[in-house]
């Protein structure tokens, strides 16, 4: 059986939360594991530039995040781990995929289109603030994924729009230059958890309610200490279904252990209680990879190290394809 080649980019512009490691960074270790998959997962450094011009953020963004991937598990020896500013090959692929990229297709892209509503309702020109970066990202996104062939992309369902465009461009690539391109499929996991912040809505940097993943003991303890409940008192029945607590509770607790505080909710816990053994299973569950983060983090040579070696892997695979994708569109060594 050959393998499937499974993608994901993870944009360098944040501290992982717990909304990312539920939603994205567990899951793609875990399926990292099987061996019927061969995985790809990297560090989307160009994408940051087009959220984040402090190039210190992107910079320190890029390192912790490395770190919580390596922290929590990940087997470079089974995964292909890489930062995708290693790869000379993806801007080039990106020049290619570009020329072969309608720009109506781009048009329609979400994210400019939410730009640029924005910009109409505050009254300003409609392309006010909108970089070529941002307006043409879904092509950068489709080079990340067509470089390596990749057949499935694990996303967010904000991303979905992007896997399709990728899969357009492929088509119309071989479709003139001959088939090249495998066509991507996103996959989105309706069963992992999407977290909620702080607030009850859903945990994100751009809400500012999140809780960081690797925060010392005390202050994971006093952010857990701050997400919202109600007056309800001690021995008051609770709803767990519209609870944040139980909400986060639920993605980090075994069935049984969510069966027993779905009881406790309804028994009437203290919030204070319930945030207790929240913190408690929680500290539980990321604690020894808090450590082994932060001997990553006083030692970032040995991140670098992993990352060059992802990319020797990774160029492997890119810089042999670049030379058949340039040759198939005509840029050759003439009289060969
Ligand atoms: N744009 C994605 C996001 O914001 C990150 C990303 C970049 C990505 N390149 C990718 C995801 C390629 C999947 C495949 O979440």
């Amino acid at each position: 059986m050959t393998k499937q080649r499974v993608l994901t980019g993870i944009t360098t512009t944040g501290t992982p939360h717990l909304g990312n490691y539920v939603g994205a960074i567990r899951p793609a270790i875990a399926a990292s594991q099987d061996e019927n998959n061969q995985s790809f997962y990297f560090l989307a450094d160009y994408h940051a530039l087009i959220k984040c011009q402090d190039p210190e953020q992107v910079h320190q963004s890029t390192l912790e995040i490395a770190a919580t991937w390596l922290a929590l598990g990940l087997n470079t020896d089974n995964v292909v781990f890489y930062r995708q500013s290693d790869i000379h090959e993806i801007p080039e692929l990106t020049w290619l995929l570009t020329c072969m990229t309608g720009k109506g297709l781009m048009n329609r892209a979400h994210a400019y289109k939410a730009a640029v509503d924005a910009n109409r309702v505050d009254g300003e020109d409609s392309d006010f603030g909108v970089t070529m970066g941002l307006y043409s990202y879904p092509i950068l996104m489709a080079a990340d994924i067509l470089m390596f062939n990749a057949n499935k992309v694990p996303v967010g369902k904000d991303q979905v729009q992007h896997i399709e465009m990728a899969r357009d461009i492929a088509q119309r690539f071989n479709h003139h230059y001959g088939e090249h391109f495998a066509l991507p499929e996103a996959v989105v996991d309706d069963h992992v958890a999407v977290l909620q912040g702080l607030d009850g809505r859903k945990m994100s940097k751009s809400y500012g309610n999140t809780i960081p993943l690797f925060l010392p003991e005390k202050k994971l303890k006093k952010h857990i200490n701050k997400i919202k409940t109600n007056l309800l008192e001690p021995g008051e029945p609770k709803d767990p279904d519209t609870s944040t607590v139980f909400q986060i509770w639920q993605a980090f607790a075994t069935k049984e252990q969510t069966a027993e505080m779905r009881k406790a909710f309804e028994e009437g816990i203290a919030w204070g209680e319930a945030k207790k053994q929240l913190f408690e299973l929680v500290n539980g569950q990321i604690g020894e990879a808090r450590e082994r983060y932060n001997t990553l983090l006083e030692n970032p040579s040995q991140i670098e190290e992993e990352l060059e070696k992802g990319a020797a892997k990774a160029r492997a695979y890119s810089a042999p394809f670049i030379e058949k994708l340039r040759s198939a569109v005509g840029i050759r060594k003439i009289g060969k």
